[in-house]
């Protein structure tokens, strides 16, 4: 791009209502926000387990900054890994049940780390076509032959798997897909990847902390294999920030040694692992908000099914509202806002073209209360037809 072509780019982005704008909040994350002096129910975080401001999570992070300072000063191969990160890590490991994990400033990196040093250009890597960016960024960077299967298409998996060359292989997969909260079929994945000797990569930023009694996917599936590597990221349900990869300690020293995006940047504050350690023992006893954010994913189910909106399954807090067009979805999302409730409109890239929707994401802080006010919203919009 020109600096010159830039307005008119800029332009077609706003006449094609596919401009992003950051909301600006003056409140924690949580439930009820203030954005520009307006309070807003929000419907719009990954803050599941309602963590982001949960009072032990801010004192452990206050003092573990008293402890550990505030910057980490250095990547963690030079001097910047401290001995609570190595307590994390162990932590998160032993959480999911594997053996080793390396802590992440990010999702997106730990993504392009693990795919981009487990492969290069003679091998290939399998991957759902409702994937995450991230985890597409991290295949491109790979440069390993790319090939996408339809979502949660099996045989096509299988096809291309029994098809391809390349000996160094690789699945990757969200185990549940953030825009939609349907789920990956990962017993039959993992079958699959013992059968054609691939790797699993399991990408489970929306199942930690809510799946499996907070231990995810694994947790849910009890997968055992040393084909799979598990991501889960650290700035949804649990509330901190950062994600952590788990894998054989073999994976993990390698990923030390050749992954660029852990080697070549600054390591995480160390008091964000104080947090993190917190998070972990709020998460191991958060039975009680798991079973009510079930009550609120049933009552969603049950008000889109009565809905003119598609109801896909979904037993996971991310509920879409599929709307279909861009500026009906953002029609809406503003007439929620003029009510109080914020509920962000997603359109393509992030989705399929003519799929834009309202991504509902739900905390176990909202109340029924709150959700029928919603719908009830919803149909007076005369978008519903109960
Ligand atoms: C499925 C999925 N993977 C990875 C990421 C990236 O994680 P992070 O936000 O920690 O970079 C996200 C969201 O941000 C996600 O939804």
């Amino acid at each position: 791009m020109l600096p010159q072509d830039l307005p008119a780019a800029l332009l077609k982005l706003d006449t094609s209502q596919l401009r992003r704008q950051r909301a600006v909040l003056d409140t924690p994350q949580g439930v009820e926000i203030a954005i520009a002096g307006q309070n807003y129910l929000s419907f719009a975080s990954n803050d599941y387990l309602g963590l982001a401001n949960h009072p032990e999570l801010v004192a452990a992070l206050i003092a573990g900054a008293q402890r550990w300072g505030v910057g980490s000063g250095s990547s963690h191969l030079l001097s910047g890994h401290f001995a609570v990160q190595e307590e994390a890590e162990n932590a998160c490991a032993q959480f999911v049940g594997l053996p080793a994990a390396l802590l992440f400033g990010s999702g997106y990196a730990a993504n392009l780390a693990v795919i981009s040093s487990l492969l290069g250009r003679d091998d290939a890597v399998f991957a759902d076509k409702l994937n995450h960016a991230s985890l597409n960024d991290a295949c491109l960077l790979s440069r390993a032959t790319f090939k996408r299967f339809a979502h949660n298409d099996l045989a096509q998996l299988e096809y291309l798997l029994a098809h391809t060359p390349a000996k160094t292989r690789l699945i990757a997969v969200d185990t549940v897909y953030s825009m939609d909260g349907d789920e990956a079929p990962l017993v039959a994945l993992l079958a699959l990847a013992e059968k054609y000797q691939a790797w699993l990569y399991l990408d489970d930023a929306h199942g930690f902390g809510v799946l499996g009694a907070g231990r995810g996917a694994l947790g849910e599936h009890a997968l055992h294999s040393e084909r799979v590597i598990y991501m889960a990221t650290l700035g949804k349900a649990a509330g901190v920030s950062g994600a952590f990869v788990a894998a054989s300690q073999n994976v993990i020293t390698w990923l030390l040694n050749k992954a660029r995006p852990y080697i070549y940047t600054t390591a995480q504050a160390p008091a964000l692992s104080c947090a993190i350690l917190a998070s972990l023992d709020i998460i191991a006893s958060a039975s009680p908000q798991r079973a009510h954010l079930q009550q609120l994913i049933a009552l969603t189910q049950q008000r889109l099914a009565s809905s003119h909106y598609p109801c896909p399954p979904s037993r996971t807090p991310i509920q879409p509202i599929i709307v279909g067009s861009e500026a009906q979805t953002l029609a809406l999302a503003a007439h929620l806002r003029t009510q109080g409730f914020w509920v962000p409109a997603i359109r393509p890239p992030t989705v399929a073209v003519g799929s834009a929707r309202l991504r509902l994401s739900l905390s176990a802080q909202h109340q029924p209360q709150q959700l029928d006010a919603l719908f009830d919203c919803l149909r007076q919009a005369g978008n519903t037809k109960s």
